[in-house]
C-alpha cells in the first residue's frame, strides 16, 4: 500500500490549479440516466470515486467514455437499463445511492444496495426514501437492498419537507422530480454549490427547476430530458484544503479557479485566525499575516456555514495557533478520527462527543500516521507540511478518492512531498 512522505520545509509560494468538484461530479454523472441522449461533463476531476461512479453507471447499461485524461466524461444511456445497483460497487462509495432517484424516474423501479457502514458515522437513507415515498414510490428493504417501485410506473410531484437539509437527498429528489408527473417542492433543501451545479446541468437538459441555492426548490416535471454539455463547478473543498497550505506554512499561494462565494464562511474563520485571502483575476491569493496563527472557534453547518469537509484540515491549522480553539462537529457524529493522529504529532487536542478542544503548541513533530477517511488524510499531510522532520501518511487510497495529483500540486509550490510505493 502506498504512503505519502512529507517534510516540513518552510514557506510555500506559487500557484495551485483547483479541479472540478468531486461531489458535484458524483451527482451530475447519474443525471445521464434521466435521458437517452448524451450528457458530457467537462472539468471533471481525475479521482478514484469518479472511476467507481463510472463502473456503477456502466453496470446499469450506460456508456461512459473518459477523454482528455479524465477531464471530460462523455456519457450516454440510450439502451435498456439494468435497475439493480450491486452491493459490490455501492459499498465502495456512499454517493452510489445517487442512482436511486434517476432510476426510479426513468424506469419506475430500482434496486439499490444500502451503502453500509461508513467511517464518519451511520449516515442513513431515510430522508431520501421518505421523500421518494411521498412521490408515490413504494420502498422496502430486503437482502440489504432498497427495492423501490413507483406507483403506476411513474413518480408524482409532491411537497416534501426535509427534517434536515441533506445534500444527497436533495440531489436524489431533484433528479427524480425532473421526470415526475406534476410539481415537486422540496422544503429545507440543501443549498450547497453542488446542488446549484446539478440544477444548472438539469436545466440545460430541459428540466424546469426554480429556487436552487435557496431552501425551497420547485421542480415542474417534464416528459423527457435531452442531452447537454456541462462544466463541473470548482471543488470548494479542494480549494479550502490548499488555501490552508500557505496558512500553515507561510508564503503566498494563488489558488487558480477559486472564488470567495464558494468558501465564504471558511474565509471568515481564516481572517479571524490571521490569514489574508484576496480575490485575483484568476482565483484567490492566500498568505499568512504577520505573527502566529490565532485560535478560532468553528462550528460545522450545512452551506453556507462552515463545511464539515474542511473541519479536519482546519484543525491541522489550529494545532499551532496561539490559544485554545473549540471545534464543534454538527453534521457527522464520528468525525474526529484525525485528532488522535494529530496528537501523535505533538498536538494538544481533547475530544468530548462532538466537540474537540485544541490548545495550540509551538511546533508539531513528524510521525508515521494513518487516516480512516479522505479529509482526515489530507489534514495529516497539511500538518506534516508544518511539522519538524518527516511525516509518513499511510492508507493513501483515501486521498486518491478525492484529491487528484496531490503530490504534484503541493510540490509545485515548494513542498517536500513524495509518494512512496508499496510500503
Ligand atoms: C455530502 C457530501 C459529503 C459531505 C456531506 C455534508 C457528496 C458525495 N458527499 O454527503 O462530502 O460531508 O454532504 O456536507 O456530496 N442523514 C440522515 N438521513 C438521510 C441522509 C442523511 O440522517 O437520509 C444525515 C447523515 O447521517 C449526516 C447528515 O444527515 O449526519 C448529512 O448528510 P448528507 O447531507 O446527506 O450528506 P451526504 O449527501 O451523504
Amino acid at each position: 500500500m502506498d504512503s505519502i512522505v512529507v517534510r516540513g520545509n518552510g514557506p510555500l509560494n506559487g500557484q495551485i490549479p483547483i479541479a472540478g468538484a468531486k461531489n458535484a461530479c458524483l451527482a451530475l454523472m447519474p443525471a445521464t440516466l434521466l435521458s437517452d441522449e448524451p450528457l458530457t461533463l467537462t472539468n471533471a476531476p481525475r479521482l478514484s470515486d469518479i472511476a467507481t461512479m463510472t463502473q456503477l453507471l456502466q453496470s446499469l447499461g450506460a456508456e461512459v467514455t473518459s477523454m482528455q485524461d479524465g477531464q471530460v466524461q462523455a456519457m450516454s444511456c440510450h439502451g435498456a437499463i439494468n435497475t439493480r445497483a450491486e452491493y459490490d460497487i455501492v459499498r465502495k462509495m456512499r454517493a452510489s445511492n445517487l442512482v436511486l432517484g434517476p432510476l426510479l424516474a426513468r424506469e419506475g423501479r430500482a434496486e439499490v444496495s444500502l451503502p453500509g457502514g461508513c467511517a464518519i458515522g451511520a449516515r442513513p437513507m431515510d430522508i431520501h426514501t421518505d421523500g421518494l415515498a411521498k412521490m408515490g414510490a413504494e420502498i422496502d428493504l430486503r437482502d440489504g437492498y432498497l427495492h423501490a417501485k413507483a406507483d403506476g410506473g411513474k413518480l408524482k410531484g409532491a411537497v416534501i419537507d426535509f427534517p434536515f437539509a441533506s445534500v444527497g437527498a436533495t440531489e436524489n429528489i431533484l433528479m427524480a422530480a425532473t421526470l415526475a408527473k406534476g410539481t415537486t417542492v422540496i422544503n429545507n433543501a440543501a443549498r450547497e454549490p453542488e446542488i446549484v451545479d446539478l440544477a444548472t446541468c438539469l436545466r440545460a437538459m430541459g428540466a424546469q427547476i426554480d429556487g436552487d441555492g435557496t431552501s425551497t426548490i420547485t421542480i415542474q416535471g417534464v416528459d423527457r430530458l435531452h442531452g447537454a454539455t456541462h462544466r463541473v463547478v470548482t471543488d470548494r473543498i479542494e480549494l479550502g484544503t490548499y488555501m490552508l497550505a500557505p496558512a500553515i506554512c507561510g508564503g503566498e499561494v494563488e489558488l487558480l479557479g477559486g472564488s470567495i462565494d464558494l468558501v465564504g464562511a471558511f474565509c471568515e474563520k481564516l481572517d479571524a485566525a490571521g490569514i489574508s485571502v484576496e480575490e485575483t483575476e484568476k482565483g484567490l491569493k492566500v498568505h499568512r499575516k504577520n505573527g502566529r496563527i490565532r485560535a478560532v472557534d468553528v462550528v460545522t453547518e450545512p452551506f453556507p456555514g462552515f463545511p464539515t469537509d474542511l473541519q479536519a484540515q482546519m484543525m491541522a491549522l489550529l494545532c499551532t495557533a496561539e490559544g485554545t480553539s473549540v471545534l464543534e462537529e454538527k453534521i457527522f457524529e464520528n468525525r474526529f478520527m484525525h485528532a488522535p493522529e494529530l496528537t501523535r504529532m505533538g498536538a494538544n487536542i481533547e475530544v468530548h462527543g462532538g466537540t474537540a478542544t485544541v490548545t495550540g503548541v509551538d511546533k508539531l513533530k513528524g510521525a508515521p500516521v494513518m487516516a480512516t477517511d479522505l479529509r482526515a488524510s489530507v489534514s495529516l499531510i497539511l500538518a506534516g507540511l508544518a511539522a519538524e522532520g518527516e511525516t509518513r501518511v499511510g492508507r493513501v487510497y483515501h486521498l486518491d478518492r478525492g484529491y487528484e495529483q496531490v503530490v504534484r500540486k503541493l510540490s509545485g509550490v515548494g513542498a517536500q512531498i513524495e509518494r512512496v510505493h508499496g510500503e
